[in-house]
């Protein structure tokens, strides 16, 4: 009985964070399995130390650079099998699943059943229903809208067969737990719902037909990031591309440039494979520089040259790209990258060593549309990112409240969209919990390995409005620390909470959160006017207290209304109410006298089921100044008008 116990408790301990390697397959395999890391492994950091942070939190592979590979786009049609019970995974007793159950085998079930034997399935990936990926469940079938637990997803595709170089599925993002399968075999696991992950597939890929499954489990739990509580829609499934990529026997698996602010472009080429070391590495930017390095005993390449003359730096107003291409052991890579240069100084936020006031808005993945899949292809991302460059006339967008899609962070690059990138440790998560913690700190190094050649990236947020206390202000130090340690070229903020409080019988707002200490920005959500019982008249004369030597954005403020919902007096939720209260909190913000920016909430009404008044949400969070079909509200026209006044004040 007590292997019995090790084996269950093996089998049901899932990686603690990032890709595991293969899983067990057997309870026997499951039980060598060494334990989970426990608490000893590593504490949360306190506000004072910073050399307690995890192992090494590098993905196994990266691939940096994936889009200008060629590569096997695996999108389109996929098939699909529910499995509430996650009988695919787990016996009813919690030993392995019954091969009958076991989604991921490679097996024609049709054929098998034409033989007639004593088998028998109880699924049958080929014959089951499609369903087009990327893309979330709940928008493909009214009987998905609100599932939530683990499905099945499978495609064949057609391979040349080996040929001595190494083979890799790279996923985008799945939305939340990850298993998966090639032709049978366990390939890996990810949790995360929001960050790419790459497993190697050389030894289980075939010449010719190929058979991938994945397990995608959307269930959040107290320990997940975010845990089951948020204010937006669940979005299960395989939510952005998987691609199939082949690689020479030694590859480039990661090359990153920045500039610093002493004028010189540094960075790092990483190789892997049998001959990584000693090789010779080029890096080429446009045609303006170019610089050579020899990999180290690791594969490490490290580059410090002076930046050229003629580079022009990136900024919203000039959003110069400039083809970077990395050669090494006859691999190439390319990624078109910005170099730019953001500091704090004082309560100025420098772009480029100039001050910059960012006109923003908040931002959920989620397309355009009545029914949104969160399938954030170009087109969809180009029309809202167009709204907000375009319409409002922003320079900045808050990327709320996950990494959202590589796609969008490109398109911030091109269009010239300064961006607050954040993971979603949102209100609140298991702060006393290391594993928690090392969760949090992979979702940021994964973040950061994808997006930092993205020079529209300006800032990292460790957390959005958690209540304070101890452990969680030490869980936000450790994750400061790491975004520190991991990128030291960007700026730290956190969206805080405020609090309402008296002086000289006068009502401030003020920040009594001991975070500050960690962060170089300052930034606030505010709903003063909506939430609470102040009239939208008291709002200008809002005193706020804010420490003077740190730049501070307003991260949120909002108010619903309800498209077309007009001429019916200053009741909340109508145009006439959303658009006063921007008037009103406008006039306040201008009267702190440390504001750099804002990020109002939100471009576009976004699903969410805590929103379910039946005439004014059906589910939908109406804070958007635009409809989800994109229609304008009144309020919309007062946040642009107030931007441009910025952007002239500012000789733009
Ligand atoms: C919070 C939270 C948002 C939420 C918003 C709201 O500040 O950060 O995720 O949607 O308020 O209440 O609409």
């Amino acid at each position: 009985m007590k292997t019995f116990v090790i084996a269950l408790l093996a089998v049901l301990a899932w990686p603690l964070s990032g890709v595991a390697g293969a899983a067990p397959a057997t309870a026997a395999a499951a039980a060598a399995q060494p334990a989970a890391q426990t608490a000893a492994d590593f504490r949360p950091a306190d506000s004072r130390s910073t050399d307690l942070r995890p192992p090494d939190l590098r993905p196994q592979f990266l691939l940096t650079g994936a889009p200008s590979r060629d590569s096997q786009d695996l999108s389109g049609q996929w098939t699909y099998s529910k499995d509430l019970y996650r009988t695919g995974l787990t016996d009813i007793n919690g030993w392995v699943a019954k091969s009958r159950m076991q989604r991921y085998r490679d097996v024609d079930v049709a054929a098998e059943e034409a033989r007639a034997t004593t088998d028998f399935y109880e699924f049958d990936m080929d014959r089951a229903p499609q369903v087009s990926i990327p893309g979330a469940w709940n928008a493909a079938t009214p009987a998905m809208r609100h599932y939530d637990g683990l499905v099945w997803f499978q495609r064949k595709f057609k391979s040349p067969a080996p040929d001595g170089g190494r083979a890799f599925l790279r996923f985008e993002a799945v939305n939340y737990r990850a298993y998966v399968y090639l032709n049978g075999k366990e390939i890996g696991r990810h949790e995360g719902g929001f960050t790419p992950f790459v497993l190697e597939v050389t030894g289980a890929l075939r010449g010719g037909e190929n058979r991938l499954t994945v397990g995608v489990d959307s269930t959040h739990d107290a320990q997940s990031i975010p845990t089951f509580i948020t204010d937006w829609d669940l979005y299960g499934g395989i939510t952005r591309p998987v691609r199939l990529i082949r690689t020479p026997a030694t590859f480039i698996d990661d090359a990153t440039l920045a500039l610093k602010a002493d004028g010189r472009i540094a960075g790092e080429v990483r190789l892997q494979g049998e001959k990584a070391a000693g090789q010779r590495v080029t890096v080429a930017i446009g045609t303006l520089a170019s610089a050579t390095a020899t990999t180290d005993a690791n594969g490490r390449a490290v580059f410090d040259i002076k930046a050229p003359a003629k580079l022009e730096r990136w900024s919203p107003d000039t959003p110069v790209l400039y083809d970077v291409r990395f050669a090494a052991a006859g691999d190439t890579v390319s990624d078109r990258m910005g170099f730019r240069t953001i500091a704090v100084q004082g309560s100025q936020i420098l772009l480029n060593g100039k001050p910059l006031f960012l006109r923003g808005i908040s931002l959920h993945e989620e397309e355009f549309g009545p029914n949104p899949a969160r399938n954030m292809t170009e087109q969809a991302s180009r029309a809202l990112l167009t709204e907000i460059r375009q319409g409002l006339g922003a320079n900045y967008v808050r990327l709320s409240h996950y990494p959202h899609s590589e796609t969008t962070l490109r398109l911030a690059d091109e269009m010239g969209l300064l961006v607050w990138s954040e993971i979603p440790v949102y209100w609140t998560v298991d702060w006393e919990n290391p594993a928690v913690l090392r969760k949090a700190l992979a979702m940021q190094a994964e973040t950061i390995y994808r997006d930092r050649n993205r020079a529209a990236v300006v800032m990292w947020s460790v957390g959005n409005e958690t209540p304070v206390s101890p452990a969680r202000t030490a869980f936000h130090g450790a994750m400061a620390d790491n975004v520190r340690a991991l990128d030291p070229t960007r700026l730290v903020s956190a969206a805080l909470l405020v609090e309402r409080g008296k002086e000289n019988g006068e009502d401030v707002t003020v920040i009594k959160d001991p975070l500050v200490d960690k962060l170089d920005v300052l930034a606030v959500n505010t709903y003063a006017g909506w939430y609470g019982n102040d009239t939208l008249d008291a709002l200008p004369g809002l005193k706020w207290q804010v420490p003077a030597d740190r730049p501070l954005i307003l991260s949120e403020f909002g108010a619903d209304a309800l498209a077309g919902y007009r001429n019916d007096g200053m009741k909340k939720f109508t145009e006439e109410y959303q658009a006063e209260y921007y008037r009103k909190t406008l006039a306040m913000a201008d009267r702190i006298p440390t504001l750099r920016g804002m990020s109002p909430w939100i471009l576009k009404d976004f699903q969410s089921p805590r929103r379910e008044h039946p005439v004014f949400q059906n589910g939908w969070n109406r804070k958007g100044l635009v409809s989800e079909t994109g229609v304008r509200k009144q309020a919309f026209g007062v946040l642009a008008e107030y931007y441009r006044g910025k952007a002239a004040a500012a000789g733009k």
